[in-house]
Formats: structure tokens, sequence, C-alpha cells
């Protein structure tokens, strides 16, 4: 009998745990970071991650700020390094990836980071910026779900950055985020992954 496959978007993942460090570098800023199996990037820092970590602007100095499914925590981790007068927000469906952000924002010395599941995250909070790698594997329908749940969010002249990789679908889902009625800009193309930086119509 085969065992069905486990996905890093998975609340409990069934694949056994087995921790390893992950590094990460960029600039002067260098993180040593708890992964796992059965979330995602567990072999070391994944490629869209650092393309938007490297080419998206700054984050705000201060403010909420989301990083929508965060995984270990590395994009949530920069943020909250470069901003710590801000409080991140990393956001995941997964209790591992949950778990392993809290520790990694421990070690870090980052008590501005609160991981959390969605539904923990207070309902009137709105977010000064957004920074996210989506889970786009989980399917068209949720990711439009998920998008449309979190980018309304965003206070007035506030932006959502997502890095999609090309042949993942980013320039439909560029389009598709237009056709909602928001402003969307190609920032950078590198690498095959899109770095698309979202607004509310203005
Ligand atoms: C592409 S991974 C990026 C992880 C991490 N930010 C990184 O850069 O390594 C997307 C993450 O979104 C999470 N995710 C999936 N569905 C979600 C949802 N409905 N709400 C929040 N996070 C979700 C997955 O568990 C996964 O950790």
């Amino acid at each position: 009998m085969s065992i069905p496959k486990s996905h890093y978007f998975e609340a409990r993942p069934a694949t056994a745990s087995r921790p390893r460090t992950v590094r990460l570098r960029l600039g002067a800023l260098e993180l040593a970071l708890q992964a796992d199996r059965g979330v995602f990037g567990s072999k070391g820092i994944d490629a869209g991650t650092m393309i938007l970590l490297r080419e998206a602007p700054p984050p705000p100095l201060s403010g909420d700020l989301l990083d929508l499914g965060s995984g270990y925590g590395p994009i949530a981790l920069v943020l909250a390094r470069r901003a710590p007068e801000s409080h991140v927000w990393a956001v995941d469906v997964n209790e591992r990836a949950i778990e392993l952000t809290r520790a990694n924002a421990a070690t870090a010395q980052t008590p501005n980071v609160s991981a959390m599941p969605p539904e923990q995250v207070p309902d009137g909070l709105r977010f000064d910026a957004i920074y996210s790698n989506p889970p786009v594997r989980v399917g068209k329908a949720p990711l439009h779900d998920l998008l449309l749940t979190w980018l309304p969010r965003l206070k007035p002249g506030g932006a959502a950055y997502l890095v999609v990789q090309r042949n993942l679908g980013s320039d439909s889902l560029a389009k598709w985020l237009g056709e909602q009625g928001f402003d969307v800009t190609r920032l950078r193309s590198k690498k095959g992954y899109r770095v698309l930086e979202v607004k509310a119509a203005s």
C-alpha cells in the first residue's frame, strides 16, 4: 500500500521530523535557522524567498507587517531585524512551521515576531506591508481565496510584495489581481521569478 504524500501546507505534517540548520546570508545579516521536514524549504532557503528579500523594498521601520505563509520564518525574521520597531505577524497553517518560527525568533533575538495560525490574528488588525512567498501549490482557487482574505487588510498606502515563479503562474496571478481591482506592478523579474507589488487601487 502506498503512503499518501505529505504536503508542506498541511496543519500536521505526516513526515517524520528531522531538524536541520539552514543558513541565511543577506549582506551583513546572517541567521542560522532551524528547519525541518514537512516544512517548506527544509533543505535550504528557497531561491524565490532570497529574491524577494533582496529585491523587494525594505519594510517600513515601524507598524504591523505580515509574512503570509511564514514557513520556519526566513522572511519574518529578516523583516524583524530590518525593522526592529515594527511588529511582524508570521502566519502559517502548518503547526511545525509555526513552532519553528517561534524558536527561530527566540534564537535570533527578535521579540517583535509573533507566529500563529491565521485564525489567531486579531480581526481588526491592518498591515502597513505584506511580504509573502505564497503557497502557490495549494491550487488556484485556495490561493485566490487566501489573497482576497489578506490583501484587503493592507492599510491605505500599504503594499504587498509577492514572489511567484513564472512557470507556476506569476503572470496570470498578476492579471487576476488586476481584475480584482488591485494595482499590480512587476517590480523585478529574476531567475524565473517575478516580484509583484500589489496595492489597493488608488
Ligand atoms: C512557499 S511557502 C513559503 C514559506 C516561507 N515564507 C519561506 O519563504 O520559506 C508558503 C507557506 O504558506 C503556508 N500556507 C499554506 N496555506 C496557508 C494559509 N491558508 N494561510 C497561511 N499560510 C498558508 C504553507 O504552509 C507554507 O509554509
